[in-house]
């Protein structure tokens, strides 16, 4: 690994947060999500400051007293539930993620208008602010901001610093069209990613679509490098305590069918659902030799549009189990909750791993899994999720829409002669082993460094 950096690193949500036990005393509490786990590599090796929103009451008293490298931000809670609950989620993750449809939704109403001034303005200057005051202690630092919750901070510190290296990556897909968003809108959020030295993306396909998007308004530096898991950790993970304790407790019969998402309509799980009823529908000979465990962290139960999609699940999974299932066989066994070691266990034991997602900036189920199964086990992948790039020459691909295709899919993995399916999961794993995280970090510093080489060349010609 290349030298150590000063990073200021930005993004929602943290990577710890803090809470009190029931003795009164602080417990700090590794942050959740895709995201905070790709990263956390970066302060091992690199001299990073974190900048995240303070989530818990305790957030809010570590932010007040400052002094860790965390530095949290403690926003005014209605700015922040305007901004997360009603921008974030659902406006943008829905319009980047093609959600909507359009006959009956979104309504961007003057709820939705106030939401954008009073919530999403307001914590973008909040985390603008924060980041200014850290470059003033570290002039040098290279910003790296995260996501869909930040566009707009990064022309706020432009404006304060003009010198300053700010880099964007975006986790979540960039669609071919953005006219959803009325342009008051869309100008700041493209205005504000093109203050950027450099803005990534998991795959070339979001990247050529921003590119798009922005026809001829400004200029940056727009790469694609698809982030990936620290194989060691989850080498580790699969022969922990925790993991082999959760492995005693999966009921499983001939053959296993695994999901493991969050409750997010992105995720594509009640289609999923649909496809396994077509196929038991089809394919009585498999009845009682197999089964799917569904393992589902609720999500953002906040938000409506959220809370909808996760009784939707609860409705399709009592469809499948009352058509098909008996007092012997519980066609699909659903788990609603955040429990990491049963998803480690479940990765380990699946024979059809289901990525089914409408559209998935990357998906990093798709890499998890593979790393630990031990049964060959064949991954269904979504055309539209961007680890299909990646991962297309390993995977039975699905159209997300497709829930024939899909039913079609699952028999066709479960089918699969076994020296087929250990050359796919063979490939699989020494893909994701090869492109770690390690590598995803590498590529942002190398495009930094060009950045820095390019700033610094129009600095010498000015
Ligand atoms: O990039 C998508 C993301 O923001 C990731 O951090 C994470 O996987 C997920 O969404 C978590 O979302 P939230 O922070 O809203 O729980």
């Amino acid at each position: 690994m290349s030298r150590k950096r000063p990073l200021i690193v930005v993004s929602n949500r943290g990577p710890v947060t803090y809470d009190r036990d029931e003795h009164g005393a602080r417990v700090e509490r590794r942050g959740g999500g895709g995201l905070v786990t790709a990263l956390r590599g970066l302060r091992e090796e690199h001299d990073v400051t974190w900048i995240a929103s303070a989530s818990t009451e305790e957030d809010r008293v570590v932010a007040r007293e400052g002094g860790t490298e965390v530095v949290l931000v403690a926003h005014d809670p209605s700015a922040y539930d305007a901004y997360y609950n009603v921008i974030a989620n659902p406006l943008l993750w829905f319009v980047q993620h093609s959600l909507w449809g359009l006959a009956d939704a979104p309504e961007l109403d003057r709820a939705l208008h106030d939401a954008w001034h009073d919530g999403y303005v307001e914590v973008n200057a909040a985390f603008a602010g924060a980041v200014v005051a850290q470059l003033d202690n570290n002039p040098d630092a290279i910003v790296f901001f995260h996501d869909y919750h930040l566009y707009l901070a990064p022309r706020l510190v432009r404006e304060a610093r003009p010198d300053a290296l700010l880099a964007h990556f975006v986790h979540i897909p960039w669609p071919g069209d953005l006219s959803t968003l009325p342009s008051e809108l869309r100008q700041p959020i493209l205005d504000g990613l093109l203050a950027n030295d450099v803005v990534g993306f998991h795959t070339e396909r979001w990247a050529r679509n921003f590119v798009h998007t922005c026809g001829d308004i400004g200029t940056t530096t727009v790469t694609h490098h698809a982030i990936s898991v620290d194989a060691g950790e989850f080498d580790a993970l699969a022969r922990s305590e925790a993991v082999h304790e959760q492995e005693q407790l999966i009921a499983r019969g001939e053959k296993l069918i695994v999901r493991v998402d969050r409750t997010d309509p992105s995720k594509n799980i009640v289609r999923g659902f649909h496809a396994f009823e077509l196929f038991l529908a089809e394919h009585p000979e498999w009845h009682r030799r197999v089964s799917m465990l569904a393992l589902l962290d609720p999500s953002r139960q906040a938000v409506p549009e959220y809370a909808a999609y996760l009784e939707r699940i609860e409705q399709a999974v009592e469809a499948v189990n009352g058509r098909f299932g008996d007092e012997r066989w519980l066609p699909v066994d659903l788990q609603v909750a955040d429990n990491f070691p049963q998803s480690v266990a479940a990765y380990k034991q699946y024979d059809v791993l289901l990525v089914n997602a409408v559209f998935d900036g990357l998906n990093l189920v798709a890499k998890e899994g593979p790393l630990v199964n031990t049964r060959d086990g064949v991954l269904v992948l979504s055309e539209n999720a961007g680890a299909h790039e990646e991962l297309a020459p390993w995977a039975v691909s699905v159209n997300p829409f497709d829930v024939a295709g899909q039913a079609d899919a699952i028999h066709a993995a479960l089918t699969m002669p076994d020296d087929e399916r250990r050359r796919r999961a063979t490939g699989l794993r020494e893909q994701v082993r090869a492109h770690g995280i390690a590598a995803w970090t590498s590529a942002q510093l190398a495009d930094f460094d060009a950045a820095l080489a390019r700033r610094r060349s129009r600095n010498v010609d000015a």
